[in-house]
């Protein structure tokens, strides 16, 4: 049995005699119970690493568990958070990518690089632009790392028929940059989004290059 020293302001005490002092009691515990409590709070683990991890749902565990560092189990859950965790998740992600969206219609150096460009930016984004930016958020939240997975049209497909030309990629590429910095992307975030844009760009520009050809086009 352990003895625990406590205190206590009896009320009833304190009326009769008008004294509120605390007076010190006893609380025993029998030895097996501590001894089984302890245990139980030694054998606490958090479960496996989470599924979902959005930040807006849920701060991603290795922030909020800094004391399992030592565990091996928990090795994989303080790895490096992903891109996609530290820009924000999926919201903060559609938000830059709305917000670049816009800006390319409003860019005269890209709506009037060609007459598709023109086209597209003065008429059929009316239907299309919701659907753009879905499709493009989808595309840079799985690129950085997230659970999602982009099943749209490969890069080359879906700017074929637009003749992008590298002058243009790279008049996209500063709205990029313009839009992140609205959002103050950190640094390094933005030269990692920048650096998964450009990897696209013999992709995103094949059309405008003479002599190139989209052979799925003859599948
Ligand atoms: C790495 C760079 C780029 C990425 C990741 C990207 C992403 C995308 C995605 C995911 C789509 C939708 C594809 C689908 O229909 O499934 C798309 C279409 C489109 N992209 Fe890009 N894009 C890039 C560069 C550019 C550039 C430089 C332009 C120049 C203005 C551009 C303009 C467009 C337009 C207008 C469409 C809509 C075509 C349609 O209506 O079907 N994109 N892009």
């Amino acid at each position: 049995m352990t003895d625990i020293a406590a205190g206590s302001r009896t009320e009833d005490a304190a009326a009769v005699t008008g004294d509120a002092m605390i007076r010190p009691f006893r609380v025993g515990f029998p030895e097996a119970e501590l001894t089984e409590l302890r245990r139980r709070i030694n054998a606490t683990r958090w479960p496996e690493r989470e599924t979902v991890t959005d930040s807006w749902r849920d701060r991603p565990r290795a922030i909020l568990m800094p004391s399992q560092e030592t565990d091996p189990q928990e090795g994989a859950i303080m790895a490096e958070p992903t891109l996609y965790e530290r820009l924000g998740g999926i919201f903060a992600i559609a938000a830059v990518i709305d917000n670049f969206s816009d800006r390319l219609v409003k860019n005269p150096k890209i709506v009037n690089a060609n007459p598709e460009l023109r086209e597209w930016h003065t008429v059929t984004y009316h239907t299309r632009m919701p659907g753009l930016k879905w499709g493009r958020t989808l595309w840079v939240a799985m690129k950085a790392g997230g659970p999602f997975q982009y099943t749209g049209l490969e890069m080359r497909d879906a700017h074929w028929d637009l003749k992008i030309s590298p002058e243009v990629f790279d008049e996209v590429t500063q709205e990029l940059i313009n839009a992140m910095d609205d959002f103050k992307v950190p640094e390094r975030e933005k030269a990692e989004v920048l650096a998964a844009f450009g990897a696209e760009k013999g992709e995103v520009t094949a059309s405008s290059q003479p002599g190139e050809v989209n052979w799925r086009r003859w599948r």
